[in-house]
Formats: structure tokens, C-alpha cells, sequence
């Protein structure tokens, strides 16, 4: 986690380093600093937010066209202004900003105590910066070259920008599994965790790889080459993201308007790729690989948070409709437990962000034990994106509320299409079914919105549960994994201990703790288990728990049932959770707004989870 950001060329930097800084601060929000150089070398550190740095900064002169930019997600040492980044090298001529983990840093702390250096913070960062330091000042290297010597001594992860007060005319780059963006404009560079803050300022960028270092000076001139010195020619992509998506749009919150997007993110999901009149579903990513994909002894779906939920909805879909057999699997797990994977297994890695640790880690992992690796991605040129041998994209468009709403739908929607091309190719349905399934997914955004047209009642129901302590969730087959995502949802922004449970397994445990205190939520749309669900209701309500239950539009049995319900609209079985996962999220965005809850960025969490 933690965003970087960082300037260079004829504007002043510093608004520009606020207002990128503010992009990334999806990315961690625990403090901000930003330094400059202007004849001499400014740093402004603040613990907390961008605009507590900014109203820090307030008075302070800021003049300067080069800077570095760091909000933070505290790994080592408290959030607090000492902590925050940048760091300076002892003798202060470098300045340093840095997402990612030094591994080895406390061997390195010791040898650096050993040669004179003193440390002001915690940070493992600190050390990196005195690191930098101590290998320039013994051979007077330029900063590039120090920088190219200490990364070969280190164990880890890191994007880092490092600003040399002797050479104010260059900035220097390098990543190791922690993204980095370059944005090229006419004689600028803007520098960043990801797109979002280049975006207003240029299209044009270059995403540097693993082990790459870029120097990038006031000239306009840009180098780059690996730490093993080699030279690499940098390789120019245009970005295709609107501004618009970037800001809010007249909603309160992040979070309200990417739910309310998702008619529209679901339909780009599914834009040139189903064709319900005609029968027709293809994805690009899989057509070169389709034989190796549809004959695969096993899938493994490695994943985390949100993510790793639409992958249990996938392990549903995949043995449902194409006979496949699937195991989702928490990438940390699947990466730590010496797991079975072979040449015939293919590993599914789903992640909003295509930049988390653990998940990329399964992949390698997976990778060296030669399956194939498929990306189901939303973010364009990430990391995932880029390390799998075949993928495709949600484009749900930039997701910036820390709670996945439309990244879990566009992904749902996305292996869904999967799974019906591979029953289609292993024919495991039906022409019939498969033609049935590819038009109702191809209207399901009409019935999303649809379902957000119940906000209002989803509001009040909101406001009777908002005070509960706890919450549970329930629900079967297709949609317990929905169960589970409302509960993850419901704790992430509002801070209600809430847990998701298979209906079936309630009666296992959690009855226990059922009382008029307890707000049981029941996904009961399933027609496959509909008298199951509804005695499973009949158990909560005997031991007087509160049911809220999401129910198919003209349910007559549950409905009289439950104290409170909501409809969704008809559909076939295995697209319900496209459409019952909707009211969860709107519940918990209302009931943590209700609490005062800060809904796009929730204590202690991130939503790019660059740290194992
Ligand atoms: C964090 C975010 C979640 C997300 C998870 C996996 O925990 O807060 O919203 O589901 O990471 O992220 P990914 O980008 O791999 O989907």
C-alpha cells in the first residue's frame, strides 16, 4: 500500500503533488509528506490525511518545480509526522519516498549504526534513504548509480522516487513489486502508484517493470535501466481514462456512486463480448488459449477480500455449468502451504487493483510450477495484468471507495461469461440453456437498476439496524457467497461485527447467538432451496431474530415471513448474485453513513494491498 507521487518540469509542483496525492489516497491514509527543493530542501510531514498536510503546508512558501509526494499505509512504525514519508539521508542531501517492504532492513540499520548513521524514525525506509547515502558518499556516485548498488543489496519490495538537493534537475525511479507509473508530458514527468494522478496532465506513460530504474530529468530525457545495469527501451502506452471517473459526481461518497454505476460497468464488461441475439459470448484473452483453459484437469482461483468472494461465486459457476472442478483458495494460503499445482491446473488470479502482494506472490508461485495463469483484472497495465500468460479485463473503470462494490459485479459478470463459453466448448449445458443464460445476463443491467430504485426502503430498513451490534448473514449455493461479501461489507465501512454463514451451517453454531439483538440477513432468491431457506428463516424467527431477507419480486411465502424484505427481480439461478449482492451494499453504505462512519476510507484498512 502507500501512494507515491512525484514532479518534474516548469509547473509548480507542490499543487500538483496535493492534488495526486489526494488520487492515491485510496491507497492509505494513515499521514502525507511532501518535499521540495528550492535552493535549499523543504519537507512537510503531517500524520493524517493529504488535506491535514495541506492545511499544514498552509503558510509556508512553496515555490519549486521538482517534488516527491508519499501517503502513507504504516507498516513499520506508528502513523505519525516522524514516520511519515519522504526521509532524508543524514547529511540531508537525499530525499526519499517509498511504498513497499524492506525485508532485510534491520541488517542494514546494524552496518549503517556501525559506519556513524543515526535514525530519526522507525520507518524500514529510513534505512533504504541511509543506504543510498552511505554508498554515494564513498565513491561520490551520481544519486542514479547509488541508488542501482543499494537496490542489489536489498531484500524486498519498493517503487520509490529519490530527489538528490545536488542535482535538482532529475528525479530518480525504481519498483520491485510495488507499482510505478511514468506520465510523460513535453519537457515534465509526473511519477505515481498508479494513473489516476497523471491522468489530467497526460496520456502518454510508461510503466516501469521489476528491478528497472528510470532517471528522468528537467530536459525531458528519460533513461532507464535494470539494476543489473542493462539499458531498456522504454515502452509508451496511452491510457484510455476519462477524468470524470476520477471525481465524485455529485454524490456524497466514492462508495454510492461506483454502486450506482454499476448498470453501466456491468454492460461494459459485457461490451463486444455477448451477443445475446445471435448466441454468442467470446472473450478475447481466452480464445488463443482455449483449448489448454477447457482442458484443464482443475482451476485454482487464487484471490483475497472481495475478490476472493466473486472467485467462490466462480467456483459455483465453473462446476455448475462446465464441469470443471475448482478450488478457490486465499492466494496468502495457497502461496504458504506448499499446495499441489501442476501443468494441467490453470490459476485464476482475480484482483481489482492486479497489484496485491499475496496474489501476485500465488502466481509466481503457480507460474514456476508451470500452469497456465489467467488475470481477471480491472486495473489496465497492472501487475497481475502483466505477469499472467492470458487475462481479461472487468473494466469496471477506476474503483476509488475502499469497499469493492462494482469490481466484485464486473467480476462476477466476467467469469460468468467464462464459465458459459467453457460449457459451451465442453458441452456440459445445453444450446437452449446456454442461449436462456447469455440473454438474461445480457439484460441483467436493466435489472440492476432496477434493484438500486429501492434505496429509499433499503435506506429505512437501514435505520432500524443501524445500532445492532452485530449482524449475520445467511444464505445457500449461488449466494452464499453473496452472504459472505455483505458481511465483509457490512464490517469494513461501518464497523458492525457482522459474519456470512451457508444457511444450512446456521444451525451449527450461530443459532447461538440469535436473540431479538440480532439482525439476520437472509439471501432467499434461490428457487433450488427456496423451502430450505424459508425453514431456516422459520429457526431464526423462533428464537426471535430480526430477518431482513432479499427476496425474488412476487414472493408470496418469505415475504409474509420476514420483518423486512427486498426484492430483486427474476433471473436464472446463477446470475442472482449480480443482482442480490446490490441491496447488501446499499445497507451498508447507509447504515455506516447513519453511523458517521468515513465510508471511502475506513480506519486501519487500504485498498491496494501492496504488503504480504
Ligand atoms: C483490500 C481491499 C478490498 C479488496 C482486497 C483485494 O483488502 O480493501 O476491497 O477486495 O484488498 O484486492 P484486489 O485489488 O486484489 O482485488
Amino acid at each position: 500500500m502507500c501512494g507515491i507521487v512525484a514532479y518534474i518540469g516548469p509547473q509548480q509542483a507542490f499543487p500538483i503533488l496535493i492534488k495526486g496525492l489526494k488520487r492515491l489516497e485510496y491507497r492509505g491514509y494513515d499521514s502525507a509528506g511532501i518535499a521540495i527543493f528550492n535552493g535549499g530542501l523543504k519537507v512537510f510531514k503531517k500524520k493524517g490525511k493529504v488535506q491535514e498536510l495541506e492545511a499544514h503546508a498552509l503558510e509556508a512558501s512553496k515555490e519549486s518545480t521538482i517534488g516527491i509526494g508519499h501517503t502513507r499505509w504504516a507498516t513499520h512504525g506508528a502513523p505519525d509526522d516522524i514516520n511519515a514519508h519522504p526521509h532524508c539521508s543524514g547529511n540531508g542531501r537525499l530525499t526519499l519516498v517509498h511504498n513497499g517492504i524492506i525485508e532485510n532492513y534491520a541488517l542494514l540499520k546494524t552496518a549503517l549504526e556501525k559506519e556513524g548513521h543515526t535514525f530519526k524514525s522507525e520507518t524500514d525506509t529510513e534505512v533504504l534513504v541511509h543506504l543510498i547515502e552511505e554508498i554515494q558518499k564513498r565513491d561520490n556516485l551520481p544519486v542514479e548509480e547509488a541508488v542501482r548498488i543499494a537496490l542489489t543489496r536489498v531484500v524486498g519490495a519498493y517503487a520509490i522516487v529519490v530527489m538528490d538537493s545536488k542535482e535538482p534537475d532529475k528525479l530518480v525511479a525504481a519498483r520491485k513489486a510495488s507499482p510505478l507509473v511514468i506520465g510523460v508530458g513535453e519537457d515534465e514527468f509526473f511519477l505515481a502508484s498508479d494513473a489516476t494522478p497523471i491522468i489530467e496532465h497526460t496520456r502518454t506513460v510508461v510503466y516501469l517493470n521489476d528491478e528497472e530504474i528510470a532517471v528522468v530529468r528537467r530536459s525531458g530525457d528519460m533513461k532507464i535501466k535494470t539494476i543489473d545495469n542493462e539499458v531498456q527501451a522504454p515502452f509508451i502506452h496511452e491510457l484510455d481514462m476519462k477524468i470524470e471517473m476520477l471525481e465524485k459526481g455529485g454524490f456524497d461518497y466514492f462508495m454510492l456512486k461506483e454502486i450506482y454505476e454499476q448498470p453501466a460497468t456491468i454492460a461494459d464488461c459485457m461490451r463486444g463480448r455477448v451477443n445475446a441475439a445471435e448466441g454468442l459470448i467470446r472473450l478475447g484473452g481466452m480464445e488463443d488459449h482455449i483449448n489448454r483453459i477447457a482442458q484443464a484437469k482443475r482451476f485454482i482461483v487464487a484471490a483475497c477480500g472481495t475478490s476472493w468472494h466473486s472467485g467462490l461465486i466462480g467456483e459455483y459457476l465453473f462446476e455448475d455449468l462446465a464441469r470443471i472442478p475448482v478450488e478457490v483458495e486465499y492466494a496468502s494460503e495457497l502461496r504458504y502451504r506448499n499446495p499441489i499445482i501442476t501443468e494441467d491446473d490453470v490459476v485464476i488470479a482475480i484482483s481489482q487493483s492486479g497489484e496485491t502482494a499475496d496474489t501476485l506472490a500465488a502466481l509466481e508461485l503457480a507460474k514456476e510450477k508451470g500452469a497456465m495463469i489467467y488475470g481477471i483484472v480491472n486495473v489496465v497495465g497492472s501487475s497481475i495484468a502483466r505477469i499472467t500468460d492470458a487475462g481479461s479485463y472487468i473494466h469496471a473503470g477506476p474503483e476509488i471507495g475502499v469497499a469493492s462494490t462494482k469490481a466484485f459485479t464486473g467480476q462476477v459478470t466476467l467469469l460468468t461469461m467464462m464459465a458459459l463459453i467453457l460449457a459451451e466448448k465442453r458441452g456440459t449445458i445445453s444450446k437452449s440453456y446456454f442461449r436462456q443464460l447469455a440473454s438474461e445476463l445480457a439484460i441483467i443491467p436493466k435489472k440492476v437498476q432496477k434493484v438500486l430504485e429501492y434505496d429509499e426502503q433499503i435506506k429505512y430498513i437501514a435505520s432500524e439496524i443501524k445500532d445492532k451490534p452485530n449482524a449475520l448473514y445467511l444464505g445457500r449455493g449461488y449466494n452464499f457467497p453473496v452472504a459472505l461479501e455483505g458481511a465483509l461489507k457490512l464490517k469494513e465501512i461501518s464497523y458492525i461485527h457482522a459474519e456470512g454463514y451457508p444457511a444450512a451451517e446456521m444451525k451449527h453454531g450461530p443459532i447461538a447467538l440469535i436473540d431479538e439483538q440480532m439482525p439476520v440477513i437472509v439471501i432467499a432468491t434461490n428457487k433450488s432451496a427456496y423451502d430450505k431457506i424459508a425453514s431456516n428463516i422459520q429457526e431464526v424467527k423462533a428464537r426471535k431474530g430480526l430477518v431482513i431477507a432479499v427476496i425474488t419480486e412476487g414472493d408470496k411465502v418469505i415475504s409474509k415471513m420476514a420483518d423486512y424484505t427486498i426484492e430483486i427481480p427474476d433471473t436464472e439461478e446463477p446470475l442472482t448474485p449480480l443482482l442480490s449482492v446490490i441491496p447488501l451494499q446499499l445497507l451498508s453504505y447507509h447504515i455506516a453513513v447513519m453511523r458517521g462512519c468515513n465510508v471511502d476510507q475506513p480506519r486501519n484498512l487500504a485498498k491496494s494491498v501492496t504488503v504480504e
